[in-house]
């Protein structure tokens, strides 16, 4: 691909500060190195997965991207991250909160917990378009509805009045899905959406989304250790392992002949794939 990447990300080292308190220094013995120098680029209206084993550092590379970090996480000095222009790490917290939600919105794994138990879920939802720059409740409130309906729920303008705990868990992810499309992000990244759902529900889920990023030619950055999902919806995948990125090549190379062993050993650890080949 050509031109400006919309999403540049060079050199992210992510380290958790370990409990090892008597090692006497910052960054000391006890650090975790989750993140150990990835670099990538996703461009506009491009769908790429984040694929790899049960703790190699996906979340924390999201997290490092929007920003949102748990007290322990550090990002190294030599970090840099460009979205659309702008360095995000350089961005006072106010430009940020801008930007998330606007431009870069994220669908977490778990709507249960992504969700406030006490607030409608049209509220939740109208909330986004309020927050930037939407003036009016009413007006809020009607988007709310119709990203709901468009979101595949029935009875929208009926179940926006509703609590997170009367919907189910697949309702409770369109509504997160409506929260991160509110504003027609062009980035929007998907920290494995369908993992807590049952598999006709994520199915239904991986359809809407695919769905969605025809219609919206928004890009989407797909965390998953799913190669099933990865064929399914994206054109590229980044394979990270311990930290690192060991490969990163359109979907069509890696599933015909991927260069990493790695990479080789993910894809014989799904039975359907395997079957296919
Ligand atoms: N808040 C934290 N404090 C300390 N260490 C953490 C924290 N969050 C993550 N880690 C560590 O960082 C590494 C990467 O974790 P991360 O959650 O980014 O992996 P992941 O690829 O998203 O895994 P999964 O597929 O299970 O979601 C792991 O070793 C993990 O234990
Ligand atoms: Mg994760």
């Amino acid at each position: 691909m050509t031109g400006e990447p919309l999403l540049d990300v060079r050199d992210l080292v992510v380290t958790y500060a370990g409990d090892a308190g008597d090692a006497g220094d910052a960054g000391g013995a006890g650090d975790v190195r989750a993140v150990d120098g990835v670099s990538f680029a996703v461009h506009a209206g491009e769908t790429v997965a984040l694929v790899g084993e049960s703790g190699c550092g996906k979340t924390s590379v999201a997290w490092a991207l929007m920003r949102v970090m748990a007290p322990a996480a550090r990002v190294g000095a030599g970090s840099s991250v460009t979205f659309d222009g702008a360095d995000l790490f350089a961005l006072e917290e106010r430009a940020m909160r801008d930007l998330r939600g606007r431009k870069i919105a994220m669908i977490f794994q778990e709507p249960a917990s992504a969700l406030n138990p006490v607030m409608k879920v049209g509220a939740q939802v109208a909330e986004v378009a309020l927050l930037h720059g939407e003036r009016s409740k009413r007006a809020a409130w009607d988007k709310a509805v119709a990203m709901l309906d468009r979101t595949g729920i029935a009875d929208a303008a009926r179940r926006a009045h509703q609590y997170p705990h009367e919907l189910s868990g697949g309702m409770r992810q369109r509504v997160l899905i409506a929260m991160a499309l509110m504003m027609r992000p062009a980035l929007v990244i998907a920290d494995e959406p369908t993992s807590a759902l049952d598999v006709t529900v994520q199915a239904q889920i991986l359809d809407l989304l695919r769905d969605l990023q025809r219609e919206t030619g928004m890009a989407v950055l797909f965390i998953t250790h799913d190669f099933g999902v990865v064929a399914e919806l994206c054109s590229r995948a980044i394979v990270m392992r311990a930290g690192k990125i060991v490969e990163d090549a359109p979907v069509d190379e890696i599933f015909h002949a991927p260069k990493d062993p790695y990479t080789a050993e993910l894809l014989r650890a799904v039975p359907r794939l395997a079957a296919d080949r």
